[in-house]
């Protein structure tokens, strides 16, 4: 169940939730988020030690991470990972074969009623009724909670304006991922689970698209999304939980597992004069000198490597003719984890 459809809120699981009365890109600090949120050490999500098998396969084992409130919160990892199990596990769509969930301190699958207000889902393969209209979708979503947001003004928020009338088998990939979108954010949510937020859609799309997230954690809510693209965790996501064959394997924020996991920093710069790289060798960041001709790869670890760099150069005023640095990326981490790039 749960992958195939999307339906009304009250006849399964939830499914969608509530528009945003408006929509701010800027980020608020922690700080901030957690003056809107007084009780901010009381997780929103905390999924405990929760394993899901399909047979002999096992989906998820000894899966564990707590969503604070008014964060975004990524589950990142490749296909097959167990993103989807785990987010529906969480959403009360899937039981888990063991551990313990708990979504605003409720579970999921007992409490499944009284959450269904406070919870909208977006699922990664939801589909409607092909004939529905845009408009018709959202109203009858809307129609559904006792509390729903203006449908009219979340159409035009997710740029669904001009298809407004039109039927859902007629939209775009990207266009029905915007209204499933608005689908989720219809009850107004405390907590908004978005699996595989922008696949297929096209850069400009899913710039829009984190402006729209960043404008729901804006506005206090929590927001839980599963993405296979590094880049849209490293920019979008407050922290992040690298998932690989089932198994959760860090936690943190881009920053810090950045930090932890690949701390090495390398500049490349083309010196005019060959001669002078030995000048590199008291440099106490640099750890390894490398050169072809005038051009130089430095490595290191730490921040403070390039400003090193710089100072040496300005020291000796040494000509450099180009210079660029290559700061570790979400992309090394996953890969320093786990053998693999996250698209093999
Ligand atoms: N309904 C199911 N029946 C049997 N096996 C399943 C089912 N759903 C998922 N699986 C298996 O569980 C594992 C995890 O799948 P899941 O859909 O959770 O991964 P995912 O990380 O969401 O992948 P993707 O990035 O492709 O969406 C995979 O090996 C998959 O084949
Ligand atoms: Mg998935």
């Amino acid at each position: 169940m749960g992958r195939a459809e999307a339906r009304p809120p009250n006849t399964e699981p939830p499914t969608a939730a509530s528009a945003p009365s408006r929509i701010e890109s800027s980020p608020k600090d922690a700080a901030t988020r957690a003056r809107m949120h007084p009780t901010m050490h009381e997780p929103a999500v905390r999924v405990d030690a929760i394993r899901k098998t399909y047979g002999a396969t096992v989906a998820i084992d000894n899966v564990s991470f707590d969503v604070r409130p008014g964060e975004i919160f990524g589950l990142i990892g490749p296909n097959g990972a167990g993103k989807t199990t785990t987010m529906e596990c969480v959403e009360g769509f899937r039981s888990p074969d063991r551990g313990a969930i708990r979504v605003l301190g409720l579970d999921p699958i007992r409490d499944a009623h009284a959450l269904q207000e406070r919870i909208g889902v977006q699922l990664q393969e939801a589909q409607l009724q092909k004939r529905i209209k845009v408009r018709e979708a959202v109203s009858l979503w809307a129609s559904m909670y006792p509390r729903a947001a203006d449908g009219d003004r979340l159409i035009d928020q997710l740029g669904l304006s001009e298809k407004r009338n039109e039927r859902f088998m007629t939209l775009s990939g990207g266009q029905k991922q915007r209204l499933f979108i608005a689908l989720a954010l219809i009850n107004d949510p405390e907590v908004v689970f978005l699996d595989e937020l922008t696949t297929g859609l096209d850069p400009q799309a899913r710039h829009a698209i984190w402006d729209l997230v960043r404008g729901i954690r804006q506005r206090g809510k929590t927001v839980v999304l599963t993405t296979h693209l590094m880049e849209e965790a490293e920019r979008l996501c407050d922290r992040v939980a690298i998932i690989d064959h089932g198994r959760i394997i860090d936690v943190g924020t881009p920053v810090e597992l950045v930090r932890r996991h690949c701390p090495e920093h390398t500049v490349v710069l083309a010196i005019e004069d060959p001669a002078t790289i030995a000048r590199f060798e008291v440099v106490p960041r640099i750890s390894s000198i490398t050169s072809d001709g005038s051009r130089v790869t430095l490595r290191g670890a730490g921040d403070d490597l390039v400003t090193e760099v710089i100072q040496c150069l300005a020291e000796h005023r040494m000509r450099v003719t180009d210079f660029r640095t290559e700061v570790p990326t979400l992309e090394d981490v996953f890969l320093r984890l786990t053998g693999h790039a996250i698209r093999d």
